[in-house]
């Protein structure tokens, strides 16, 4: 698998080990993200990736900004809880509704395509005129080479115990900036609850509340013996293969 960064938790996740590849573009926030303005992201960098489907976590705008803009422009659905799917219908865009404990399967449906699993996350989310957005999730995403978490917005939670008995993680992509979802201590117990080598942050530095010290939070992570990655943003970057990536 490979993750293309955005910012904030923008990321582009690139799946697949048949003759297919595809593209799922995860939280799509850049108008507004100073992240991705800074590196010179803005919606036409997302619709030019072309992503096949875009999946939100949940409704709040730092995830959700976007999806409209790039959905419209690449046709790709726009992917979530039922109440997400229900906004974005009515709106004339192409989604798919589903609900927490449901999987998506790519259109294969085989080991090799892809799957991905909609989890709990502890959270809240409305969108920014205040629909009700139904509740956050986070998401396993399997391609039959690599597994991988991303948590969404979610404080830490016991339930992460339950996908690493479930699942051999080879990469978890946690919120780090504390203050709207867990911090650095947290994320670290989360990454150790999950039993997982590699650990990508996001939600972290975007704006003055979630400001971290990168060079501090590396360190954290360091100690129980797990590698911290903060990812450049607009380069690909391959996920480390730490572990067989099988259903345990
Ligand atoms: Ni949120
Ligand atoms: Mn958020």
């Amino acid at each position: 698998m490979q993750i293309t960064y955005y910012g904030h938790s923008c990321f582009l996740l690139e799946v697949g080990q048949g003759e297919k590849k595809y593209k799922l573009l995860f939280d799509p926030f850049v108008t507004g993200n100073p992240t991705a303005e800074k590196h010179g992201v803005s919606v036409q960098t997302l619709s030019d990736a072309q992503p096949d489907y875009i999946f939100l976590s949940h409704a709040h705008g730092d995830h959700s900004g976007d999806a409209e803009a790039v959905s419209r422009e690449t046709g790709a659905p726009i992917i979530g809880v039922w109440e997400i799917y229900d906004y974005y219908q009515k709106r004339g865009c192409q989604a798919v509704g589903m609900n927490v404990g449901g999987t998506f399967y790519g259109p294969e449906k085989t080991n090799a395509d892809f799957s991905v699993k909609l989890v709990p996350a502890i959270h809240t989310s409305s969108f920014p005129d205040g629909t009700y957005g139904g509740v956050p999730v986070g998401f396993v995403i399997a391609d039959g080479a690599q597994t991988i978490y991303y948590a969404g917005d979610t404080a830490l939670t016991v339930e992460m115990e339950l996908i690493a008995e479930r699942y051999q993680l080879d990469l978890a992509i946690l919120p780090i900036g504390g203050h709207f979802t867990m911090d650095v201590e947290d994320a670290v117990e989360a990454a150790l609850l999950l039993d997982v080598s590699h650990v990508m942050g996001v939600h972290y530095n975007t704006f003055p509340p979630i400001a971290i010290n990168d060079e501090e939070a590396k360190r954290a992570f360091d100690e129980v013996g797990v590698t911290l990655h903060l990812l450049p943003v607009g380069k690909a970057w391959e996920v480390p293969q730490e572990k067989s990536s099988q259903e345990a």
